[in-house]
């Protein structure tokens, strides 16, 4: 029986938190250990690039979350754990999609927008500062996944829109050139707790406000007496509900133990006892994980040798020969080789749909015709301008052909209705591909 493929790429463009442990390394390895599911962690290092610029940084990062989810008990022989870079073919597909990517589809990627946005909230060119790397995100990030022709992919809200496009394009290849793809679907993470950060809002690298996983024993003491709280005195009565050290405690701790510190709270707990408690909670739990990963981290080279086997056996045993098939179906191909397909048929498929070719001739006037493959459906007068004929084709594709138009005439044995039949063929297939 063959089993259900779960793959996450971790961008690696920082040092890993309490809020990357709980709401995705933790869940992530107990979700490994299940039998019928056969899992993909990747290091998307081709990812981090395109956010950081700093190459210690994104060398340092990688280290780090390697170790991290090396410590926190995955086991790279029962499942994929790899670097995304160590993966040509991951590059490779990446442009055999965006070779069917619709453009008018990246525009609409959360990330890219929102990039628009602040530029046009600060009156700058739409484009300004924007790399075509952020563009490009949702392809290589399809690639990931499709690569492996991944089932389901665990992720945040935020990630969503990504996996649709991974869908989207695995579809167009699909139709071009053959069933190669399984279309993935996004696992919503509603379950999982984002926790809250040293300033009670939602812990992230990009609020500054991270409790680091592996911090030393007194780094974390410190940050914990850091958290922010109210200023109710000891003795006073405290509220649960939106308390950050509260929601961190629960995030470590059993139902009975969270059940305690509710008491302790309503009894008037101090707020620097309420922060002892929770140090001694989190380190029970990362104490033993923080000794592994600094066991870990001290032998980089042998981290690099588990990432380095790992992308090998996966290469030999899927990226390699999907590849191959995927070069063969697009016809990058041994030229010796006959054509799976006959040439001309493809070329029929191409040209089937309708399509307004525009031209000049010697007259130095400017025309077009409509045709559906071989068979002409319109064919128009000499216009002074292409803006004219470009105009007279916009026209046309609007308002429906009219048949007693002096300036365009339909083809030999072609009716009108044949006309307006193609025109409406044509608008279909592009609304199919936006
Ligand atoms: N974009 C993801 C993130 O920022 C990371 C990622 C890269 C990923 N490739 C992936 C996640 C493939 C899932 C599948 O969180």
């Amino acid at each position: 029986m063959s089993r259900t493929r779960v793959l996450t790429g971790i961008t690696t463009s920082g040092t890993p938190h309490l809020g990357n442990y709980v709401g995705a390394i933790r869940p992530a390895i107990a979700a490994s250990r299940a039998p019928d599911a056969e899992s993909f962690y990747f290091l998307a290092d081709y990812h981090a690039l395109v956010k950081v610029s700093e190459p210690a940084r994104v060398q340092r990062s990688t280290l780090e979350i390697a170790a991290a989810w090396l410590a926190c008990g995955l086991d790279p022989s029962k499942v994929w754990f790899y670097r995304q870079s160590d993966i040509p073919e991951i590059p490779e597909l990446t442009w055999l999609l965006t070779c069917v990517a619709g453009k008018g589809l990246l525009n609409r990627a959360h990330a890219y927008k929102a990039a628009v946005d602040r530029n046009r909230a600060e009156q700058l060119d739409d484009d300004a500062g924007i790399t075509a790397g952020l563009f490009m995100y949702p392809v290589l990030m399809a690639a990931d996944i499709l690569l492996f022709n991944a089932h389901k992919v665990p992720v945040g809200r935020d990630q969503v829109q990504h996996i649709e496009m991974a869908r989207d394009f695995g579809q167009r290849f699909n139709h071009l050139y053959g069933e190669h793809f399984t279309l993935p679907e996004a696992v919503i993470e509603e379950q999982v707790a984002t926790l809250p950060g040293l300033d009670g809002r939602k812990m992230s690298k990009s609020y500054d406000n991270t409790i680091p996983l592996f911090a030393p024993r007194n780094e974390l003491k410190k940050l914990i007496a850091g958290i922010l709280t109210d200023s109710r005195a000891p003795g006073e009565a405290k509220d649960t509900e939106g308390s950050a050290l509260f929601q961190l405690y629960q995030a470590f701790a059993s139902k009975e133990e969270t059940a305690a510190f509710a008491r302790d709270f309503a009894d008037g707990i101090g707020w620097g006892d309420a922060k002892a408690k929770l140090f001694e909670r989190i380190d029970a739990e990362v104490a033993p994980l923080r000794e592994q990963y600094e066991a870990l981290i001290a032998k980089p080279a042998d981290i690099e040798a588990v990432l380095r086997d790992g992308a090998a056996r996966l290469r030999q045993q899927y990226a390699t020969p999907l590849l191959a098939r995927l070069r063969e179906a697009v016809g990058l191909r041994d030229l010796s080789s006959t054509p799976v397909v006959e040439a001309k048929t493809v070329a029929k498929r191409d040209t089937a749909l309708p399509a307004f070719k525009q031209y000049r001739e010697k007259d130095g006037k400017f025309y077009f015709k409509f045709v559906e493959g071989e068979r002409l459906l319109l064919q128009s007068a000499g216009f002074d301008s292409p803006r004219d004929a470009g105009q007279r084709i916009a026209a046309i594709r609007q308002g429906g052909f009219d048949a007693n138009a002096a300036d365009v005439a339909v083809g030999e044995g072609v009716g009108v209705e044949e006309v307006n039949a193609a025109l409406a063929a044509l608008s279909e297939s592009e609304v199919e591909k936006q």
